[in-house]
């Protein structure tokens, strides 16, 4: 298949490209100077050049704070942009999957959400996510939208800059002897090469839709972080953070973790537990283990 990634060189562009290259398709990478969302002429001149047959938009301004202090900004390249490939794609006859997010959730419901539960977003990034995913299933003529929660993968997330939770505290364990992680807000962790995987499989069906796809369990980011430590046999003292001693400037959902019922539902589920997720990505870091287990 011909397939174009947009937001191709971020954290999860990255590992779509290398997983559809390696299923043998022709993928073509868009990086933001090859196409800005938000302009219409941009998005029908880059998709024009490569003709795909299937688009996968994990571009985003996804920066919480930014998209609060921004929110027209936020809006048009997360919804109008979402609505300018949807658009391309319906003449083309395309198929998009556009790349949603657990923050649509208010952190309320004290089980996993699912598909059907009623999206309640509390800050301007889940706001316009949400509309993202209405704008891309109301235009597109065949769509996935795939919710993901708290990713991480080798190529550094482009919009936060710096390094990855898990390489974070790979390298407070190698600077600190203690470290003070939040144990309030629950989260399921997810390698970006699982989501890539999902696509791939999903690429091949016609069960478009609304999918949640993160890795099975949950914990917080102070189990994350004992997980973490863990596995690499680091001697850090890890410490739960007091309520808020990290105090958020803007509202996230204290819990937004996701199931995957509709995957289940059609027996795609590509997922596994989150800590076998997490030993993958240690098992295959660049140049990693000797320095992290001390
Ligand atoms: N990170 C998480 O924990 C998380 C959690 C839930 C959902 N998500 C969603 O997952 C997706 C992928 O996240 P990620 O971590 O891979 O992000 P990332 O590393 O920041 O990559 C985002 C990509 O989008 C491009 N981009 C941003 N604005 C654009 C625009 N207006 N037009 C064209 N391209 C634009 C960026 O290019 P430049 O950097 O050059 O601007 C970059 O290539 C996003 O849709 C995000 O909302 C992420």
């Amino acid at each position: 298949m011909k397939i174009a990634v947009i937001g191709s060189n971020g954290q999860l562009g990255s590992d779509v490209c290398e997983a559809f290259r390696r299923n043998g398709d022709a993928v073509f990478g868009l990086t933001h100077s090859d196409l800005e969302l938000t302009s219409p002429s941009s998005v029908e001149a880059a998709l024009s050049a490569c003709t795909p047959e299937f688009i996968i938009n994990t571009a985003a301004m996804h920066h919480v704070e930014k998209c609060e202090a921004d929110p027209a900004a936020a809006f048009a390249a997360n919804a109008i942009g979402a609505k300018n490939v949807a658009e391309w794609a319906k003449r083309a006859d395309a198929t998009v999957a556009y790349i949603g997010t657990d923050y649509v959730f208010d952190g309320g419901k004290a089980a996993p959400y699912v598909e059907t539960d009623v999206a309640s977003p509390l800050n301007v990034y889940g706001i316009t996510k949400l509309a993202g995913e209405h704008f891309t299933s109301a235009c597109a003529g065949k769509c996935f939208v795939l919710r993901v929660s708290a990713i991480y993968g080798h190529q550094p997330c482009r919009a936060k800059g710096g390094l990855n939770f898990v390489e974070l505290m790979l390298k407070l364990s190698r600077e600190r002897d203690k470290v003070r992680v939040v144990d309030d807000e629950f989260v399921t962790p997810t390698p970006t090469v699982a989501i890539a995987a999902q696509l791939v499989a999903l690429s091949r069906s016609c069960h478009y839709g609304l999918y949640h796809a993160t890795a099975e369990g949950s914990c917080s980011w102070y189990e994350f972080a004992a997980e973490i430590f863990r596995a690499t046999g680091s001697k850090i003292r890890l410490e739960k953070a007091d309520p808020g001693e990290f105090p958020a400037k803007v509202a996230r959902p204290k819990y937004s973790v996701l199931e995957n019922r509709a995957l289940k539902a059609i027996q795609m589920n590509v997922f596994t537990d989150w800590r076998e997720g997490l030993q993958s990505y240690l098992d295959s870091r660049p140049g990693a283990p000797a320095a992290d287990r001390q």
